[in-house]
């Protein structure tokens, strides 16, 4: 067979110019969730329905709280948003990317799961390489980031998460589970996406461990814009960090607000068998005795006592 060369760059060239044209998707803008439902092991006797007809809509750019009794469906909700689990019915929008219900494969998915980047709850389980640095720069280099690229930027993400960088050798079994989680969520900082799904980041770790992560959640929000979402059963974190919080109950969002908004609603926290923040626990009292700091969008305890002077002198 003769080898034709003209034929064969002609085509070549056809084919880059068909590769250029391949729509490139955009995931920033809201992520929505249209009338999603989930069931687990179905026709089985453990038939589940976690997800139930819910909507849902997460702002760019902000820190979104999703809160919620035990089996309410948030940890199924949440893998929707980068495509893990897809739902049965309505869609799944990332910007102006769509997964509809019942879709066998994604396109693009590497994509999106860098852009959508996941930590599930109690992520140090999934630490499987023997140094920290290699664990950190799999998923990105996975998903298709250049390997030189990722290893450069390894001393910048173990500060990041403070870690100290003489770290970057040694084998994250060595870490305690603190240390683990630091390195797990490096990992999914190293791909740079622009969205970060954390379910339940701090479960289990002390209270010095929670606020060192929360302020870099913080941190990664109000100086590099990502939007963080985030499964938590700690009310006093999510009234420290959150710009909205969403209520899941028996598989359906049933609430949607500023968590100003949503712990001042007693009926439904109590509906939803969550005990509010201990500041809000107080307001709750001092309401009781005719002083109402409910409307009065606070977060810290130096907010509340700056505001509880100005009302008291008011008086
Ligand atoms: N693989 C599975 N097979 C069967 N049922 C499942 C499976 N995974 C989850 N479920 C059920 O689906 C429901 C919702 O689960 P999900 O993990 O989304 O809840 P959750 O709100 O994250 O709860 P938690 O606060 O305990 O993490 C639960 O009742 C759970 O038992
Ligand atoms: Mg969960």
């Amino acid at each position: 067979m003769q080898i034709n060369k003209k034929e064969i760059k002609q085509n070549l060239k056809k084919w880059n110019e068909e590769k250029k044209s391949i729509k490139s998707f955009s995931f920033t803008g809201d992520i929505v969730l249209d009338n999603v439902s989930y069931t687990y092991s179905k026709k089985t006797p453990f038939e589940f329905r976690a997800l139930d007809n819910a909507d849902l809509s997460i702002s760019d750019k902000k820190i979104t709280c999703v809160i919620g009794t035990t089996g309410s469906g948030k940890s199924t909700m949440i893998q929707l948003t980068n495509g893990l689990l897809i739902s049965e019915t309505g869609q799944t929008i990332v910007g102006d990317y769509k997964i509809p219900a019942g879709l066998k494969k994604i396109k693009e998915v590497k994509d999106l799961r860098r852009e959508v980047g996941l930590v599930f709850q109690f992520p140090e389980y999934q630490l499987f390489q023997d140094t920290i640095e290699k664990d950190i720069a799999f998923g990105p280099i996975h998903l298709g980031a250049d390997k030189e690229e990722v290893y450069k930027k390894i001393p910048e993400l173990l500060d990041l998460v403070s870690l100290p960088r003489e770290y970057a050798k040694r084998s994250p079994f060595e870490l305690s589970g603190g240390q683990k989680r630091r390195t797990a969520i490096a990992g999914i900082i190293a791909m740079n996406g622009k969205t970060l799904v954390l379910d339940e980041p701090t479960g289990g770790l002390d209270p010095k461990g929670e606020e060192d992560f929360m302020n870099l959640f913080l941190r990664l929000n109000k100086n590099q814009g990502k939007r963080i979402i985030m499964v938590t059963h700690n009310m006093d974190q999510v009234l420290k960090v959150a710009d909205e919080v969403i209520v899941m109950h028996e598989g359906k969002v049933i609430s949607k607000g500023s968590p100003f908004e949503i712990f001042s609603n007693q009926e439904l926290l109590s509906k939803i068998q969550i005990e509010p923040p201990k500041l809000y626990k107080l307001m709750y009292k001092l309401k009781d005795q005719g002083i109402d700091l409910l409307n009065k969008n606070i977060r810290t305890i130096d907010e509340f006592a700056k505001t509880f002077k100005e009302v008291r002198k008011g008086k």
